[in-house]
């Protein structure tokens, strides 16, 4: 979950300590008719997901560090998603679909 915009444990944080915080959990990142926010839409373009175990945690992550500028190269994904745990994807779809929502250029790309 994102607690005051801090991706955080939320199995790891009593109640009383975000008493007064704003608490965005991945439902919460889309909009309130359910369209998927652009990180959200990107996982589904890349097929960054497939048990979806590990996905709200990398997208809670991935959030906070969108809105703080953070994303500027895969080198810096990788190093975000240091982490988290992923036993289905082998993280490509997951660093393209982060990667895309940041506004990287596509890997097909960065070759040419
Ligand atoms: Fe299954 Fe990541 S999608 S653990």
């Amino acid at each position: 979950v994102l607690v005051d915009g801090i991706a955080s444990r939320s199995c790891l944080l009593l109640a009383v300590q975000v008493d007064g915080c704003e608490i965005r959990t991945v439902e919460g990142l889309a909009d309130p008719a359910g369209t998927l926010n652009p990180l959200q839409a990107a996982f589904s373009t890349h097929h960054g997901l497939q048990c979806g175990f590990c996905t709200p945690g990398i997208l809670a992550t991935a959030t906070e560090a969108l809105e703080r500028g953070e994303i500027t190269s895969r080198a810096a994904i990788v190093d975000l998603l240091s982490g988290h745990l992923c036993r289905c994807t082998g993280y490509v779809g997951i660093i393209e679909a982060i990667a895309d929502a940041a506004g990287l250029p596509p890997e097909s790309e960065r070759a040419l």
